[in-house]
């Protein structure tokens, strides 16, 4: 049974519940899963990974939280070639364009990006919102 990391960055705790939701489609699964805040992301376990899922609210205009998460991202487009990869956030007003664009940044910087895109809600996840997130926890088990 291996360990999926859930690394996620979160403001008043929307994708952190999301996070929470693809930690249970893991754990379904039958494989353990640690959910980390990207401020304590274990690099040299990311490294080792197959696959992986990372988290991050739309914040600025359309970005990835600048302080933390940017620069996590930022060091996994060094090694996450080959790996497998699944996005998740929330989002308030927008269109989902900060997700658009770090899944062709994970894309380009040649991982696989689960069903080619992330999975996105606005504002609180709701049932249908968790749900989807458990089925990316299952499909990232079973890389
Ligand atoms: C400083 C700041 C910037 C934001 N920028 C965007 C944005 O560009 N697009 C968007 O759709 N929502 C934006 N939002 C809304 C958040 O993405 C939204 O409230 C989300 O649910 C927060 O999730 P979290 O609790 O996981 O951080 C922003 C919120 C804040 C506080």
């Amino acid at each position: 049974m291996s360990k999926v990391y859930v690394v996620y960055w979160s403001q008043t705790g929307n994708t952190a519940a999301m996070a929470e939701g693809v930690a249970k489609g893991i754990k379904d699964a039958g494989h353990e899963a640690e959910i980390v805040d990207c401020s304590s992301a274990p690099m040299d376990e990311l490294k080792n990974a197959n696959a992986f899922a990372m988290g991050c609210s739309a914040m600025g205009s359309e970005v990835l939280e600048e302080s933390e998460m940017e620069p996590f991202v930022e060091e996994v487009e060094g090694f996450v070639s080959g790996k497998t990869v699944g996005l998740f956030g929330s989002y308030g007003w927008g269109d989902g364009e900060w997700m658009r664009d770090w899944v062709d940044r994970m894309k380009s910087a040649g991982a696989k990006v689960l069903n080619d895109e992330g999975v996105i809600c606005q504002e609180t996840p709701d049932d249908a919102a968790l749900e989807e997130c458990a089925a990316l926890g299952k499909q990232l088990a079973s890389v």
